[in-house]
């Protein structure tokens, strides 16, 4: 079972036009929240089932509060305009415990951050905890306009504070008349030899970060996807058998395994559905996963003993998960 808070929304801001932020807190008064590192996310449970996963964009370190942002989604399913549109100040509001699959290399010579749209909030936390510790930073953060960027004036003050460290911040506003779009090959071609290197951003962005950094070590390279990348398994033809349930279910064409199970009425966590939260990982027994999510490293990819359920299927005829 997830563990989870009841946290109270205590104040809900407007950042950018889209875009808003949300202080989560606790309900009893000097009580402190779980700590979590830069780079975290938390899911919000927002009711009929909806579970969505944001980064947490305040200093790491701050144990009184939980602050998140919200891109109002064109597109959404239900997440960002239930918060956009139906969460108040003052609401309770379900929040599972922080886990990180972006996480900050701390120790890190220099380190260089590309950031597109809202793709900017596990960074800022990412640029809060190195500008405390004194370390140099750079951040190349795109967005569409001047009206759409968020955290603008807090990241101007974030760089003058460690300018004698090396902070440099580097803003480009992509539709902007005489717009200069970020230059991800040339950023990558003049990064230090020892500096790590992140971006999170549109799927776009990400496509040519990884062809930019293609050649660089793998530790040095890191990235936060929002969305999938690769397409779902959901050729089905295979069976999953439950261990600790017992039972077995054959995953039909166009199902997911998850899909599968929650058919039988068994409902592992899970949250965004598309591989890149990694809420419904679980740990396989037997047979050889197809891994499509975007959590695991390709080292524990080949390892074959967790997967992500709701994207990944099989690539035997049968699978045994711990579940
Ligand atoms: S539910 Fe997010 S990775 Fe599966």
């Amino acid at each position: 079972m997830t563990q989870t808070l009841n946290l109270r929304v205590r104040a809900i801001t407007w950042e950018a036009d889209g875009i808003l932020g949300f202080e989560l807190v606790p309900t009893t008064p000097n009580t402190l929240l779980p700590a979590f590192d830069a780079g975290a996310h938390v899911d919000l449970h927002l009711g009929n089932g909806l579970i969505r996963s944001y980064s947490l964009l305040n200093a790491p370190g701050e144990r009184q509060r939980w602050c998140i942002a919200v891109n109002r989604d064109a597109a959404s399913r239900g997440g960002s305009r239930f918060l956009h549109e139906s969460m108040r100040p003052g609401q309770i509001v379900t929040v599972g415990l922080p886990r990180n699959n972006f996480p900050l290399a701390e120790d890190a010579a220099r380190s260089v951050f590309i950031a597109g749209g809202i793709g900017i909030t596990p960074i800022l936390g990412m640029i809060r905890r190195l500008t405390a510790l004194g370390r140099p930073w750079s951040l190349h953060y795109a967005a569409r306009t001047r009206e759409t960027a968020a955290f603008v004036p807090v990241l101007t003050a974030l760089a003058g504070e460690a300018e004698d460290a090396g902070g440099a911040l580097d803003i480009r506003y992509d539709r902007e008349p005489g717009a200069r779009p970020l230059d991800l090959g040339a950023i990558v071609a003049a990064l230090p030899g020892d500096a790590h290197v992140y971006c999170c951003g549109p799927l776009g962005m990400l496509a040519a970060f990884e062809a930019a950094t293609a050649a660089l070590p793998r530790e040095r390279v890191h990235v936060e996807y929002f969305a999938a990348k690769d397409a779902p398994a959901t050729g089905g033809g295979f069976e999953v058998k439950l261990a600790r349930d017992g039972r077995t279910v054959s995953v039909a064409a166009g199902q997911s395994i998850l899909d599968a199970l929650i058919a039988i009425g068994v409902e592992p966590p899970n949250s965004c559905r598309e591989g890149v939260c990694g809420t419904c990982e679980t740990r396989v027994l037997r047979g050889t996963p197809d891994h499509r999510d975007l959590v695991l490293s390709e080292a524990e990819k080949a390892a074959g003993d967790r997967m992500m359920i709701c994207c990944s299927g099989a690539k035997t005829p049968s699978l045994e998960l711990d579940l």
